[in-house]
């Protein structure tokens, strides 16, 4: 009698995966079943390095027991209880964690559950703050070109990254964009931070002059951009812009998505670059990924301004079901706590020679174009095939996976960025593995 189950004719149609090739994917998927450490275990049981820990976010490993078992306890304690008029103790306990951790005077967390939200929240907040001091004027968001904030409208419309943008419609009014800093020609093979492109930073004091600094709340940038391709932010730079925000009394927002929690041997990007911006978003490492969870740090007074400018009843009409998530919060706190005892920032910093050496030891291979790259970050830009864009850095991705090695592309650039608890002889593996690969699609 029960035959309301119909088998699927091929169980991977409903799942419409994001920023995948879903035909390709689902004619030879690559299936990974369990995680421990530096390793994933494909579901038919191959050992893959994790090369990228995960999407940047696996900071500290994968299975750290610690951050289960918080978990674990949490959800059988309190699944569940919201956080608008109510609160409960472990989302407190996990603010004042992150605050530990963020430069001083950004101790005000507002929880999301994304990098993406974390991005429109940063947004949000900068102009409900400018809105408060009665300077409503300033509507202008700016970012830069090849800046990626997430995929929510505020973070593709400041965001500068074309294929994220041009599915979508008109997108948010009232932005703009400063250009970005690749430039081969001048800073090709640079350890750290490149010695040529602070003057780019100049394009601001343009842009100020174009709209007037009354109009503009905001610029919104990643420390050192991830997701395009890992691009190291020049000498100078994040200085100037900084500069040039206080000079015209507007805020500079870093998105410290995938520099937050250790990834460039500091707790955060401004702290390696000795840059403090005035609102920061996180996400990824904040919880090692277990649970989802982003937040946004501010200025202390940032959030006076708001809160105590405005007439009783609630101050900031923004927030999620989700936020200060109880498991999340368990999470949060737990992978502080392992990220302080365990100092993988400072593991990242002893490593980090190693890990550029070995990035750069590829300069000689066929169409590598540039290696950049700082803390345990590499960008490896290939030659793109004439007439086949990625094509080349797509196949170099599959010869790795399919030899037990992950590692991510971006156009024709290999993003490296693995987890902090990363050793020499993982180091080796990866990098021997991507030359051979790289040799292999010489032609
Ligand atoms: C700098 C930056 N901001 C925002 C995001 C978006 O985060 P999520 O995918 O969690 O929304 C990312 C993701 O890679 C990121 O790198």
């Amino acid at each position: 009698m029960n035959e309301m189950v119909t088998p699927r004719p091929n169980d991977l149609d409903a799942f419409w995966m994001p920023f995948t090739a879903n035909r390709a994917f689902k004619s030879h998927p690559r299936m990974l079943a369990r995680a421990e450490g530096m390793v994933y275990y494909t579901t038919d049981g191959h050992e893959v390095i994790d090369g990228t820990a995960g999407l940047w976010c696996v900071n500290a490993g994968h299975g750290r027991r610690e951050i289960t078992e918080a978990i674990q306890k949490q959800a059988a304690v309190m699944d569940f209880a919201p956080t608008f008029q109510l609160g409960h103790p472990i989302a407190f306990q996990a603010a004042s964690k992150v605050a530990e951790l963020t430069p001083p005077g950004l101790d005000r967390v507002f929880f999301t559950n994304s990098g993406s939200e974390s991005a429109d929240t940063a947004l949000k907040i900068a102009l409900a703050y400018h809105r408060a001091r009665g300077e409503g004027t300033r509507r202008l968001l700016i970012g830069r070109e090849r800046g990626y904030h997430g995929v929510g409208f505020g973070g593709i419309s400041v965001g500068g990254i074309g294929g994220n943008r041009k599915q979508f419609g008109a997108l948010l009014p009232y932005v703009d964009h400063l250009p970005h800093t690749h430039a081969p020609a001048h800073n090709a093979f640079s350890h750290g931070q490149p010695a040529w492109g602070a003057h780019l930073a100049e394009a601001l004091e343009d842009l100020v002059a174009l709209h007037g600094a009354e109009t503009i709340a905001a610029v919104m940038v990643e420390p050192l951009a991830g997701s395009t391709g890992v691009l190291v932010p020049p000498v100078g730079y994040l200085e100037r812009l900084r500069e040039i925000c206080d000079k015209h009394g507007i805020l500079l927002i870093f998105d410290e998505v995938i520099t937050g929690f250790g990834r460039l041997g500091t707790h955060f990007g401004a702290e390696r670059l000795g840059v403090v911006p005035d609102i920061m978003t996180m996400a990824k490492g904040l919880t090692n990924a277990a649970v989802p969870m982003g937040a946004v740090a501010v200025r202390d007074g940032i959030y006076h301004a708001i809160v105590d400018g405005a007439p009783a009843g609630i101050e900031l009409f923004h927030g999620y079901t989700y936020s200060g998530h109880p498991l999340a919060a368990a999470a949060a706190i737990a992978a502080i706590e392992l990220h302080q005892r365990e100092d993988l920032p400072g593991r990242a910093r002893a490593i980090e020679p190693y890990f550029d050496a070995a990035a750069h030891s590829l300069k000689d291979a066929p169409n590598v174009i540039d290696i950049r790259g700082m803390g345990l970050v590499a960008g490896i830009e290939l030659a793109p095939r004439p007439g086949k864009p990625t094509d080349r850095a797509v196949r170099v991705f599959q010869r790795c996976f399919d030899a037990g090695v992950l590692i991510r592309t971006t156009g024709d650039i290999i993003a490296l960025s693995p987890p902090l608890i990363i050793e020499k002889p993982h180091i080796d593996r990866i990098f021997d593995t991507l030359r051979s690969a790289i040799l292999a699609e010489a032609a």
